[in-house]
């Protein structure tokens, strides 16, 4: 096989065959094809797409670039999720002990976070101590015993992807329907879950800014699943502002914390009962939405949810104190109000802005390889359709760096904007697939 002829095929709107994908991505992944010529195979399928089937297979083919992770010594229903990212996106740190507190057993690779979104396990290690780095015996034993365990990506998983993912986003094709789509799948089949739960986001903080693009990668998303024998189920839900109040990492985990107590912020607790009663229906715990959230709000009412979080933080080498004292986890040493120029409602919030702000104080990754401050983030007071008084608190800066603060500062009153009536509510949750 050559890549010359399948660039050509696809450029001339031909589909490429099963043995011709599983070709060309096991020889760039071992260094045979260079980058010239994938990034031409990527700008082709940009411009031509791919069918079902082409997708399935390059979705397939990426899985098995590497080791995929065999579940089968954990006992029941291996129930994942997975989030497009958003700002202020904490799900996974309440749901996970939350779902697993009621019987699903939850084995999870996650991320680090990169740009303005951030990553579960950063926010993590917010607690002292604790590591995602763990064996993978560890990391079934954890769940056989306690039922949850998250670690992190290893390098074998779907490295087809990682190369191609590298190359895509210097070369203007990230944004196409079919390799999002087998990009997110491939890691999601390679990490072996038996149901997947999609949480695939819209609105200004999203990679996917209108209602139309999401629902159209959540359905890519949920055929290459269930064509690949997957329970599959996905909601498209609002990031067109951050979620909940707090947007930094320990200020995250403090927020995820007090949802598991019952005193969380009302659209990030409406997110967490709706995924999480999804993940209870696929794990076959509960038969429908009823009853799965009625599950999901007494263990958060009983204590069950948090202490299989202490738990959970305990068996990967924290302490897990911060769980009953979150006055423990890391606090930065300013705590700066930001006031309202002017009075009227919140009409708009631009998310990624926001996502920007607190990179700016220190709390996100500019790089692959910047150290994070734990500590730093927002806290918002206002959101949209909230009144505000001129020289009201929009949000507090938590920082540590005067300078920094500033800049976050001028950017943070950037992405407000401000009406005299009052702007319509948007849904938590647009729809479901
Ligand atoms: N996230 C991924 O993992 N892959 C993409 O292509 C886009 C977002």
């Amino acid at each position: 096989m050559r890549m010359y002829d399948l660039i050509r095929k696809k450029r001339d709107g031909e589909r490429l065959a099963k043995e011709e994908i599983d070709w060309m991505i096991r020889s760039y992944t071992n260094g045979e094809i260079p980058d010239y010529q994938m990034s031409a195979l990527m700008m082709a399928i940009y411009f031509r797409g791919m069918n079902e089937q082409e997708t399935l297979n390059l979705t397939l083919a990426m899985a098995d670039s590497g080791e995929r992770l065999d579940l089968s010594a954990i006992h029941g229903i291996k129930v994942d999720k997975h989030s497009t990212g958003g700002v202020g996106d904490k799900t996974s740190l309440a749901l996970v002990p939350l779902v697993a507190s009621c019987g699903i057993p939850v084995a999870k690779m996650s991320g680090r976070g990169l740009g303005h979104t951030g990553g579960t396990i950063d926010k993590l290690e917010s607690f002292s101590g604790f590591s995602t780095a763990i064996p993978v015996e560890t990391f079934i034993k954890n769940v056989n015993t306690i039922g949850i365990s998250i670690m992190g990506q290893t390098a074998d998983l779907a490295p087809a992807d990682k190369k191609l993912y590298a190359l895509r986003d210097v070369t203007a094709t990230v944004d196409n329907l079919s390799l999002i789509a087998s990009s997110i799948m491939s890691k999601k089949l390679a990490a072996g879950a038996d149901a997947i739960v999609l949480d695939v986001k819209t609105g200004s903080g999203a990679f996917m800014k209108s209602e139309e693009d999401a629902f159209a990668l959540a359905e890519e998303m949920v055929t290459i699943g269930k064509n690949a024998g997957r329970q599959m189920h996905a909601l498209i839900t609002d990031m067109d502002q951050p979620l909940g109040y707090a947007i930094g990492n320990a200020l995250e985990v403090k927020e995820a914390i007090a949802t598991l107590n019952g005193s969380g912020p009302e659209d990030f607790t409406e997110l967490v009962l709706a995924l999480g009663s999804r993940m209870l229906i696929a794990g076959k715990k509960a038969e429908d939405v009823a009853s799965a959230e009625k599950m999901l709000r007494q263990s958060i009412q009983n204590g069950d949810a948090l202490r299989k979080l202490e738990a959970f933080v305990k068996a990967q080498g924290g302490t897990g104190e911060e769980v009953s004292h979150p006055e423990k986890l890391p606090a930065a040493s300013m705590q700066i109000a930001v006031p309202s120029p002017k009075s009227g409602y919140i009409s708009h919030i631009q998310c990624d802005e926001i996502g920007v702000c607190s990179l700016l104080l220190g709390g996100g990754r500019e790089t692959k390889d910047s150290v994070i401050d734990l500590s730093v983030g927002l806290e918002l007071k206002k959101k949209v359709g909230d009144y505000v008084e001129k020289g009201e608190t929009l949000a507090v800066l938590h920082a540590n760096d005067q300078e920094k603060a500033g800049q976050a500062e001028e950017r943070f009153l950037r992405a407000y904007r401000f009406s005299e009536t009052q702007p319509p509510k948007r849904p938590m949750i647009f729809g479901e697939i």
